[in-house]
């Protein structure tokens, strides 16, 4: 298949449009069996609820070429069963998962020419997923119609510099997600509310802050679009864990990688005085892949991760791994990845 005209090897992490999106309309009681269309629009009722009161999940995940051409994608079941865990937490109608697969192999399919090459440096096709509250409501409650779409858009690494550390600052002035709230599933408000801290960090020189936990303002949280982990001296793969954390697939991956190779995993309260203990640390996620992370900042205090921009030997192992899985050149021994069926 002849691949779009675009220099695939220094793709941004940013929209570019591909020829088809596919939408599916839950009303009256039922999904409907969707469409592929090219408007890249959405008309919608000025009163939907999503709009008003944030009703609004959405996922990401990614379709990676293997070395035989063929595409696969990683670990899909998880995004739709975390999708549906946000779905029911904010009351809106959940997509059963043969749905939210067949509707992202869909629009693989019909995209086909936009994934990305084996070999253009770690660029994938990114597939976005959202669920939104589309039924009319004036007053506080769920929506009795809902719209679900997924779009694609080949991208390349989430931070600029790519498998290059990323400096962080602990953020001690704005809250991500309240620890009971929701900032434990996709919803799109998680983001709004930490957008002036991310902002701010970069206007300082940051690539991301490190949010504390909300209610004793003690302990690691996690970053803005990924999860966070450290690694000590005697080999423990040490990551936060708490209410408001977004459980991440690509943590959960990489944890098992970690056991796997004889780490220690601890997923626990981690006291920010704890960054002192690391020797290595990374950021982890579907767009962030593994970051290794060069610096945390925290006050008057950086610590420090990397030699110069080497990323340390054990993020660097990780991160071959966790990527040698997803784009098929290393063999998947956990049933991780599903090649995309043609002709879905
Ligand atoms: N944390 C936040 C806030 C995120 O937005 C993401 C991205 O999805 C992650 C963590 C990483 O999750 P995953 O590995 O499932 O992509
Ligand atoms: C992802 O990694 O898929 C995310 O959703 C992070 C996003 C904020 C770019």
């Amino acid at each position: 298949m002849t691949k779009a005209n675009l220099n695939f090897a220094e793709l941004p992490f940013s929209f570019i449009p591909t020829d088809y999106n596919i939408r599916y309309t839950f009303k009256d009681g039922v999904w409907d069996k969707g469409v592929l269309t090219q408007d890249q629009t959405l008309p919608m009722h000025i009163s939907a609820t999503c709009l008003h009161y944030g009703q609004q999940v959405f996922e990401g995940l990614k379709v990676y070429e293997r070395p035989d051409g063929q595409a696969q994608v990683f670990r899909i079941d998880q995004n739709a069963k975390r999708m549906n865990r946000g779905a029911d937490k904010i009351l809106m109608q959940q997509v059963p998962e043969e749905l939210f697969i067949e509707a992202v192999f869909r629009v693989v399919n019909a995209n086909r020419k936009f994934i990305p090459p084996h070999d253009a440096g770690g660029a994938a096709m990114y597939v976005r997923p959202i669920l939104l509250g589309t039924g009319v409501q004036l007053g506080v409650s769920p929506s009795a119609e809902y719209t679900f779409i997924v779009f694609v858009s080949p991208v390349g690494p989430y931070y600029k510099s790519g498998f290059a550390p990323v400096h962080l600052i602990v953020e001690e002035e704005v809250d991500r997600a309240a620890a009971l709230g929701v900032g434990d599933i996709k919803v799109a408000g998680n983001y709004a509310a930490g957008m002036r801290a991310t902002m701010g960090a970069k206007k300082k020189g940051f690539s991301e802050v490190l949010y504390l936990d909300s209610r004793h303002k003690k302990y690691l949280d996690e970053s803005g679009s990924s999860n966070f982990f450290g690694v000590t001296g005697d080999n423990r793969y040490v990551t936060p864990s708490s209410p408001s954390i977004l459980p991440s697939i690509t943590n959960m991956s990489v944890q098992q990688i970690a056991k796997d190779k004889g780490l220690t995993v601890e997923p626990r309260l981690v006291p920010v005085e704890e960054l002192a203990d690391f020797v290595e640390a990374g950021c982890c996620g579907t767009a962030a892949v593994i970051s290794p992370v060069g610096s945390v900042t925290h006050r008057d205090k950086k610590f420090e991760y990397c030699k110069g921009d080497t990323a340390g030997p054990i993020v660097t192992d990780l991160y071959k791994t966790l990527s040698g899985i997803q784009f098929g050149v290393i063999e998947d021994p956990y049933g991780w990845t599903r090649i995309v069926p043609e002709g879905v």
